[in-house]
């Protein structure tokens, strides 16, 4: 089969690899679109190397059909359209994962709209709903509120109740932003969202964080929560290193750990697979959550892709078909 495959050098190629075999307990899926994460970007320098068992190419996320189910496997038929959460080797023509980390296709989806989703709705739904454990009506700070995720968290907390305050990098993406449900909202450039954050909550400030930005943001965050509340981290765009206030945690009681969905185990993604099925997937049914897509691309043209996430060009999520 093809996939995408790289060099020494780091260069990208449309080339031949063997086509993986689903073993007990896996399908194969004959991949139609796949799409970016800045994980991709990260993993081609060599920063962030696949957990050990999982393919080396490329890719976290597809949808397309099952080409074949491995033994043991219940639940799911070759032919039905789907789409998948990878530990890896989506930017292929075939890719094999668990059975538990398969999602039927919303009705009404093309493949494309089907691989913007489910990476970008387990994460926030994930960090958000269950580790943060946003309650009705709390609110919510999202950071990159236009990337894939922070779009992914604004319809879900528009959905579920929780209004929610994003950061942003222009004013095109904040508007867009307040149009798809966000309550309110600065530029980055600011610098000051924590005055924004408060303005916006009369005070009291927010109950859960979303945050990909780390070390440049942990200061403004811990003092953007709210008593008891919750700081998420699922990046590090901002830093790694950064000394925290011990006294503000300790006084409002603050929860702030740390979150990545790759590494787990297939247990708790089988779970969290399931939780979505349940309480994210009948939402784009009714048409209360969306696939929000910056652009299309041929998988060939994968650096075009890279391109547009490492310069901050996209709103959602930018797709690759196959
Ligand atoms: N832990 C997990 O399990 C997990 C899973 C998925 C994604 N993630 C992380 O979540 C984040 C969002 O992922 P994504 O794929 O949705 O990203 P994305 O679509 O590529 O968007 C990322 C956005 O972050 C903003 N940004 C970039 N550098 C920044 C900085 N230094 N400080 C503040 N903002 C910055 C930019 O938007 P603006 O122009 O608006 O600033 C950029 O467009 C990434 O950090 C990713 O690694 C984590």
């Amino acid at each position: 089969m093809k996939a995408i495959v790289q060099d020494a050098q780091q260069n990208l190629s449309w080339g031949d690899v063997p086509t993986p075999l689903p073993k007990a307990g896996e399908v194969a899926i004959s991949v139609k679109a796949t799409a970016v994460n800045r994980a991709d970007l990260m993993q081609r320098k060599g920063l962030y190397p696949p957990p050990l068992g999982a393919s080396e190419i490329m890719g976290l996320e597809c949808a397309g059909t099952i080409s074949a189910v491995g033994p043991g496997v219940t639940g799911w038929q070759v032919g039905e359209s789907v789409c998948a959460l990878l530990t890896g080797g989506g930017y292929a023509e075939t890719v094999v994962c668990p059975a538990g980390h398969v999602l039927p296709l919303p009705s009404g989806y093309s493949f494309a709209q089907g691989a913007a989703i489910v990476e970008v709705y387990a994460t926030a739904w994930l960090n958000i709903f269950l580790e943060g454990a946003a309650k009705l009506g709390e609110r919510v700070l999202i950071h990159a509120g236009a990337s894939g995720v922070g779009t992914a968290a604004i319809q879900l907390c528009k959905a579920l109740g929780n209004p929610c305050f994003v950061t942003v990098g222009s004013q095109p993406k904040l508007d867009f932003c307040l149009k798809l449900g966000a309550s309110a909202g600065c530029l980055r450039q600011d610098n000051h969202f924590e005055e924004r954050v408060r303005d916006w909550s009369q005070g009291a400030g927010v109950d859960v964080i979303l945050d990909c930005v780390g070390a440049d943001y942990l200061d403004a965050n811990l003092r953007s929560l709210n008593t008891d509340g919750r700081l998420v981290l699922i990046g590090i765009m901002g830093g790694r290193t950064a000394s925290i206030d011990l006294g503000r945690m300790l006084i409002k009681r603050l929860k702030v750990w740390g979150s990545t969905l790759r590494s787990r185990d297939n247990q708790s993604k089988t779970a969290l697979i399931r939780s979505l099925r349940e309480q994210v997937w009948p939402r784009f049914e009714k048409g209360e959550l969306r696939s929000i897509i910056h652009a299309e691309y041929p998988i060939q043209e994968v650096e075009r892709a890279f391109a547009d996430i490492a310069s901050n060009a996209n709103i959602g999520k930018i797709v690759l078909t196959v």
